[in-house]
Order: C-alpha cells, then sequence, then structure tokens
C-alpha cells in the first residue's frame, strides 16, 4: 500500500459531508489506515450549508478547497473540473471517491477517468427515472464511469445492471448516510433544546399533536412561482392542526422572497429557520411527528429514525424507504398531503423497518473492500 497514492475524497455540497464524514473515519481505522486527501469543492460555502456541517460531524478541515462557489450548472460543473484537475496531477492518487449526485461529483469523476485514474462512487444506482432532475444526470454519466461502485439497497444493482453496468464493478455496503445517523445520535440535541435557542413560542413545544418538520429546496418545487405558492398553500393548512418547523435553503429563501408569498406564511403557525446544523436537524427529525420534505437524505435518515416521512415529489431514486420504509410519495397533491397527515395524527401513521445494512457499519464494510481492491490493483499495473 506505500507505494499507493493518497485516496482523495471529494466533497462539494451539503448532502455530501454526512457521507463522507464516516469513510473518513472507516479509512483512518482501517489496518493499514488508507492515506487520504480531502478535498471540498466549494459548491456550498456558507456557514450554515458547510462550515457547521463539518464541526456537528467531526469532519478534518478540507487539505484543499477549490473555492468554486455557485453558478449555472454548466459553469459550477466546469469550474470544479478546471480546479480539480492540477490537484490530481499533483497528488498522483490511487483513486477518487466520490458520494452521492452534486454537480462536484460528476465534475470530479470527469476529471479523474480521463486521466486514468480509478473512480470509486458511494451511493451508486439509485435511480429516479426523471431526466430534469439534475441529479440523475449526475448519477447516470458519473456510474457510467465509476471503476467501483458501492450500493446502498439491492434495487441499484438491478437499475447498474440495466445500463450494462458489470456486477463484479457493484458491491452492496448498506447506507453510510446511517452510519452518521448512528454516530450523530449520541450527540444531537433534543429538539426541545433546538427550538428553545431559537426562542421559540411554546406552542411549538406544547401542542398535543407535536410539530411537523419541513424541508424544501428542488428547483421543481420552489422555482416557479405559481408551483411555491401552492406548496405554501397546502403546508398552510397543514400548519393550522399541526404547527410546522421551516429549515430554509438559501433557494428557497430567496425564493419566497423574490416572488413575494411570505403573506403565506403564519409565524404563529410556521416557524422559519435557517438551513440547521446536523446535530440540530437530526434532534428536531427525531422528535417530529412528521417531516415533509424534497430531500433524498431526509427520506433516509427518517426511515433510521423510524418517523413517518411525507415526500413532495412525484418519484423517488431511494424506492427503499416506501417499500420497506416510512416514506410515503405524496407528490404536490393537496388531498394526499392532508389525508396523510389526518392519518399520522389520527395514530395511523406508516411504520416502517429498518432496510438491510442500515446499521451504521457500511463505511467500514467500504475500507474492507476498497483496500484489497486498490493493493490488487497497484499489484497489476506494477
Ligand atoms: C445542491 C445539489 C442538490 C442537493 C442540494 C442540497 C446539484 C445539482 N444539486 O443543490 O442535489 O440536494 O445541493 O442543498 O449539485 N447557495 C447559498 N449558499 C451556499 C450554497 C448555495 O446561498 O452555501 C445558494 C446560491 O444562491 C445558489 C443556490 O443556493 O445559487 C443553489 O446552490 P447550488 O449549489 O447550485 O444547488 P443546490 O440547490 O444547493
Amino acid at each position: 500500500m506505500s507505494r499507493l497514492g493518497p485516496v482523495i475524497c471529494v466533497v462539494g455540497a451539503r448532502p455530501n459531508f454526512m457521507k463522507m464524514a464516516p469513510i473518513l473515519r472507516a479509512m483512518a481505522a482501517h489496518s493499514p489506515p488508507l492515506p487520504v486527501l480531502l478535498v471540498h469543492t466549494g459548491q456550498h460555502y456558507d456557514k450554515n450549508m458547510s462550515d457547521r456541517l463539518f464541526e456537528d460531524l467531526r469532519l478534518p478541515r478540507p487539505d484543499v478547497n477549490l473555492e468554486v462557489g455557485s453558478g449555472s450548472h454548466a459553469i459550477q460543473t466546469a469550474e470544479v473540473m478546471r480546479r480539480f484537475e492540477p490537484i490530481v496531477d499533483a497528488h498522483k492518487p490511487s483513486c477518487v471517491v466520490v458520494v452521492g449526485d452534486v454537480n462536484s461529483t460528476l465534475a470530479c469523476s470527469l476529471v479523474a477517468v480521463k486521466k486514468g485514474v480509478p473512480v470509486v462512487h458511494i451511493e451508486a444506482g439509485l435511480r429516479s427515472y426523471d431526466r430534469a432532475m439534475p441529479e440523475e444526470i449526475n448519477r447516470i454519466l458519473t456510474d457510467q464511469i465509476s471503476d467501483r461502485l458501492y450500493t446502498t439497497e439491492r434495487t441499484a444493482q438491478d437499475n447498474l445492471a440495466r445500463e450494462g453496468i458489470p456486477g463484479e464493478r457493484v458491491c452492496f455496503v448498506g447506507n453510510v448516510m446511517i452510519d452518521s445517523v448512528v454516530f450523530g445520535r449520541a450527540n444531537a440535541p433534543s429538539a426541545n433544546s433546538t427550538l428553545q435557542t431559537h426562542q421559540i413560542e411554546s406552542q411549538f413545544l406544547s401542542h398535543p399533536a407535536g410539530y411537523g418538520v419541513v424541508t424544501l429546496h428542488r428547483p421543481s418545487n420552489v422555482d416557479d412561482a405559481d408551483t411555491l405558492r401552492a406548496l405554501l398553500g397546502v403546508l398552510a393548512e397543514v400548519a393550522a392542526s399541526l404547527p410546522l418547523v421551516f429549515a430554509l435553503h438559501p433557494r428557497t429563501r430567496s425564493n419566497i422572497d423574490r416572488f413575494g408569498v411570505t403573506d403565506l406564511i403564519d409565524p404563529a403557525r410556521m416557524l422559519l429557520l435557517p438551513p440547521q446544523g446536523y446535530l440540530d436537524m437530526l434532534g428536531l427529525m427525531a422528535g417530529a411527528t412528521v417531516v415533509l420534505t424534497d430531500s433524498g437524505g431526509l427520506q433516509e435518515e427518517t426511515t433510521a429514525l423510524g418517523v413517518p416521512c411525507l415526500t413532495l415529489r412525484e418519484n423517488t431514486e431511494r424506492p427503499i424507504t416506501v417499500e420497506q420504509g416510512t416514506n410515503i410519495l405524496v407528490g404536490r397533491d393537496r388531498a394526499a398531503i392532508l389525508a396523510a397527515i389526518q392519518d399520522i395524527l389520527g395514530g395511523h401513521g406508516k411504520h416502517g423497518r429498518v432496510p438491510e445494512y442500515w446499521d451504521g457499519h457500511a463505511a467500514e464494510r467500504i475500507a474492507a473492500d476498497l483496500y484489497p481492491w486498490l493493493t490488487q490493483r497497484s499489484v497489476s499495473l506494477a
């Protein structure tokens, strides 16, 4: 192993951090440890979207920050590629490890594969079969150019097989996202203490139905004024029987202001918070009566926590959360959302079970597989 270059681990946007933290720990704990270089592309850069999560997840400071910031998809992807290439040239990595489906994932994979550096994709094979989602394009292309693909659920293997990816490249290890849930649960503050730090009026803490947690950030839900207005209208109806805590992504925050739809938010029933740290969010979700979201990660985290989840999308790339977990796809269908809320408030919420290998040890399985895979490659290339 000593002749191998470092494993370059790439993070860029918020949902990458909770996936990479357990991987770095597992690589350090492996015997022998895998040498790592942590690269942050800077796709997300706000304190709340980035630094705070590094602290909560005990991620080490990145060795390199490419500081690409925001931009159109083309500009952001191109900027990551342009700035990542010299890092690969300088460090001669044994492989590049990417997670998830954000623009940074695809950009760094493309740079690596064209330089003959193996690409390792964690959370491979998830498909929404909705190519209008930028993440779906990132998933398909990253998987096509990956040399080792680690999956979180068994349906992912079928998706990859359909796209012609040889089965021997694919390894089912479980879900690193849940490794972070297991790690974070011990340290997450209670929902009450999180809400008290925001000086929330007591009705949010003492309402007999509890409270719901909301997150929305998908362009398909928040970038169109009519769509966002309609969704906020339904949330206002939900909030009439269940107070809602809404953790606002910067994209959503700015669109609410831009579209002039703040009048739909009654602060006595719907509390707007900035993006939450990882541990505060975990505490809020764990204490919630229901989570309403369009996030991929929250669908998985609620399944692991056993909290009912209503996904405000027509599809999911994480079908196991519906088949086995607590997730229900409700889209933007007002009647479906209100009926599901009534079920939950009536004590008939969906009970799920925790899927196979969502046990807190996925990253260890990855390190245990990756080390021999890399050493074997280096021997055969020598
Ligand atoms: C990205 C990912 C998405 C993921 C989401 C989690 C892609 C294609 N999308 O979407 O899969 O679910 O992250 O948040 O990679 N902004 C800030 N501060 C920041 C970062 C962004 O204010 O630290 C604002 C900017 O106005 C920016 C906008 O948010 O233009 C969108 O950021 P961007 O990184 O393009 O995509 P996300 O919507 O965050």
